[in-house]
């Protein structure tokens, strides 16, 4: 990496040396219980305001730079509720452009969506208003962010994370977000104003050079020895995607995009635009040592995130219980026997065959054949779902290019990956089809209304991969 972000590179034999000397010494001390109540909702933030602002992302050594925020900050302020609440807050774009919210993952009336002329009026620039309100069917991470000039506006800061708790969450010491975002800074730290150029849009998307955790480039994140961490990653870059490794560390994944899946291990916890996981991070190495999180995704991109950096506080446990199951969310199970089959084929891109240019001005991919601008007036749908019916769709790319794919109001199984059936249940709103993947989801259409599906690379969103499946 280069650019105000790049991060030195370690010296490996120092730490592997660590890592020896700490699994000797974790398992002496003594269990202490976990407390019960991991966090306490906050109270609601009824205003969020969209407007320009200015954040140092990279340290007191650099200048600072100008963002687009929520309520001041990048992210914008972490919402917290407890399933079954509602929400209800209110908007102001003070922007000198139109804005919407959308609640990526929140299973929620058509009309509360946030995707402009499909599902609302954009919100006026300098001083527009819209009022959002709706209940929370499923605890899990969420996260919130416009519809509307995607590039641009999210990669100018625009997104925060939504938790909504358990009603009865699993006993931890700490819960915590992170949100992942990356930037493209020139040598002032100022964002490169090119958000929907040729090369970004035509290929992997806008990449930046700087990767921030909530909004900061970090060294270090404190812990201490024996603490059970709940750790929820968001993924809010534009195109990035990350593949995350704890060193000297065993997570477990517990959750994705906000469901509930079996409790298991990951090497590499792997996450496209728009996907969440929550990991179980139990801090089993010594008081006073510090160990990397490496994100080795393209592989000779890698780079240090940060590094876990342990107080010298004794250990607060020396053996952790399981990792907990959390209780199924409560999402209808598509019945595949009688499920009804589509099929949804991703094309375009450079080295694929980009649609007709001259008519096409800019728009480099394709649904089924077909190219959707996001700021399009009219949305005819591309496909319909029977309403209430169990529907399985095969969603094949057919580019040389990672495609995160996401559907608005629903959650869905993945059952099959490459033909392969997927041996876990795993609910999620955004599933991640590499170069030539194909992957099949199944589910209940319970949720009326005209919905996105689209690629979560805003880049690619914005020039052709998106459509509109109706539920009706
Ligand atoms: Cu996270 Cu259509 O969006
Ligand atoms: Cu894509």
């Amino acid at each position: 990496m280069t650019g105000p972000g790049a991060r030195r590179d370690e010296d490996n034999h120092e730490y592997m040396n660590r890592r020896h000397f700490l699994r000797a010494s974790v398992s002496a001390t003594a269990l202490a219980a976990l407390p019960r109540a991991a966090a306490t909702p906050r109270p609601g933030v009824a205003q969020l305001t969209v407007a320009a602002a200015d954040q140092s992302l990279v340290g007191s050594s650099h200048p600072r730079t100008a963002v687009w925020a929520y309520n001041g900050t990048v992210p914008g302020p972490e919402l917290r509720l407890r399933q079954g609440e509602r929400l209800r807050l209110s908007v102001e774009n003070r922007l000198d452009v139109e804005t919407t919210v959308h609640w990526h993952g929140i299973r929620l009336p058509n009309a509360m969506d946030g995707v402009p002329h499909l599902t609302q009026p954009p919100i006026a620039a300098r001083g527009g208003r819209f009022v959002y309100e709706f209940d929370l069917p499923d605890a899990g991470t969420y996260w919130y962010h416009p519809h509307l000039g995607s590039p641009e506006q999210v990669g100018r800061g625009l997104y925060g994370a939504l938790v909504v708790e358990e009603r009865d969450p699993p006993p931890v010491d700490r819960d915590v977000v992170w949100v992942l975002s990356d930037w493209r800074l020139d040598r002032e730290a100022r964002s490169v104003g090119d958000f929907r150029n040729f090369m970004d849009a035509s290929h992997a998307g806008r990449i930046g050079n700087t990767v921030t955790v909530n909004g900061t480039v970090r060294d270090s994140w404190a812990v201490r020895a024996g603490e059970r961490i709940r750790l929820r990653l968001v993924n809010a870059s534009n195109a990035r995607i990350y593949g995350l490794r704890f060193e000297g560390h065993a997570p477990w994944v517990i959750a994705l995009d906000g469901h509930p899946v079996e409790p298991h291990p990951s090497e590499q916890v792997v996450l496209g635009p728009g996907m969440r996981a929550d990991l179980i991070l139990d801090c089993a190495a010594a008081p006073g040592t510090a160990h990397r999180v490496i994100d080795d995704f393209y592989a000779r991109r890698a780079y240090e995130l940060l590094k876990l950096a342990y107080s010298g506080e004794a250990p607060l446990r020396g053996r952790f219980p399981d990792a907990p199951r959390l209780p199924d969310n409560p999402v209808a199970i598509p019945d595949l026997t009688k499920a009804e089959r589509h099929r949804l084929v991703f094309a375009g891109g450079m080295m694929g065959a980009i649609p007709a240019q001259r008519e096409h001005r800019g728009l480099f991919w394709t649904v089924n054949g077909v190219p959707m601008r996001e700021d399009a007036h009219r949305h005819e749908p591309l496909m319909t779902l029977a309403h209430r019916r169990s529907h399985v769709i095969e969603l094949v790319n057919d580019t040389v290019w990672d495609h995160p794919i996401h559907l608005h109001g629903h959650t869905f199984l993945v059952t099959s990956r490459n033909g392969k059936p997927n041996p876990r249940r795993e609910w999620s709103d955004t599933v991640l089809l590499r170069p030539d993947d194909r992957a099949e989801i199944a589910l209940v259409a319970d949720n009326p209304g005209n919905w996105m599906l689209h690629c979560h690379v805003l880049e690619h969103q914005a020039s052709g991969m998106m459509a509109v499946v109706r539920v009706s």
